[in-house]
């Protein structure tokens, strides 16, 4: 491991907000079946999906918007919140996951600075029409108008399969200057977001997994720390700040 890290890159995935009560994709948390084993992502995952049956589609993410307003984020959000307040070198979260816990945790710390939405925020309304986002929170499948240019073309801005998740660039500028790579709570099934540790390994960068079990990405991370978000998150944020 680099005697010195100055530079970090954290990706999380859904298993961070799993003790919020967010189901997960595929392993099921909680003992309950996975939010892909309840709902086909054929059905309400793709561009395709949206374009045959959009009332399914809006429902869907309507569900999935109002469920994320009741959930709080847990002390594995609060202890990055605490790190992207407190870490002097450079840092970027990049997160999967479409819900705002990390920046509800960071909201009283000034709030998440450095994070990057890859996969969109159900939070978001994208309009079809004029191309500009909006905050949204209530449902979409009455077809509100765009607050922007008024046509009634809003989709959620989520990245769906198929599509292409946003700022790579970005996401791979960050990773060339990193000393650190850390994944936390992703199951490493969906590409790009898979294969940063496989570019960080090769860009010399340590790299260090957190997760509840083994993924399918293990191999590959110089190590692996086993256990639920809440516990291993802070543990490894207090040593990182040297509070250990
Ligand atoms: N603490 C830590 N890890 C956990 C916890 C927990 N309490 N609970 C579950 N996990 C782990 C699981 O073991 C699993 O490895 O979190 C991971 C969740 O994996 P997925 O459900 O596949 O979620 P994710 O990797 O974020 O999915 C990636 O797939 O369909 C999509 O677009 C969606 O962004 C999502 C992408």
């Amino acid at each position: 491991m680099a005697t010195t890290i100055r530079n970090i890159v954290i990706l999380t995935g859904a298993g961070i907000s799993a003790e919020s009560g967010i189901d997960t994709f595929r392993a099921g948390a909680n003992g309950g079946p996975s939010l892909w084993e309840q709902h086909r992502v054929e059905d309400v995952a793709t561009p395709e999906a949206f374009a045959r049956d959009p009332d399914l589609v809006h429902r869907f993410y309507d569900m999935r918007r109002a469920a994320i307003q009741t959930k709080r984020p847990n002390p594995a959000h609060v202890a990055l919140a605490r790190l992207d307040a407190e870490w002097p070198g450079s840092l970027l979260i990049v997160t999967q996951n479409v819900d705002d816990l990390h920046e509800r945790a960071g909201a009283p710390l000034g709030h998440n600075q450095r994070l990057l939405h890859m996969h969109g925020e159900h939070l978001k309304a994208w309009c079809t029409s004029c191309d500009i986002r909006s905050p949204w929170r209530k449902e979409l499948s009455s077809r509100p108008p765009c607050p922007v240019c008024g046509a009634r073309g809003l989709r959620p801005d989520v990245v769906w399969f198929g599509e292409m998740p946003y700022r790579m660039g970005d996401i791979y500028a960050a990773l060339r200057e990193a000393d650190l790579f850390v994944s936390i709570g992703t199951s490493g099934a969906v590409y790009p977001a898979a294969g940063f540790v496989q570019n960080a390994v090769e860009l010399g960068v340590h790299t260090l997994e957190l997760n509840l079990e083994e993924s399918q990405g293990s191999r590959m991370f110089h190590e692996t720390r086993l256990g639920v978000a809440s516990e291993v998150v802070p543990t490894w944020v207090d040593e990182i700040l040297g509070r250990d």
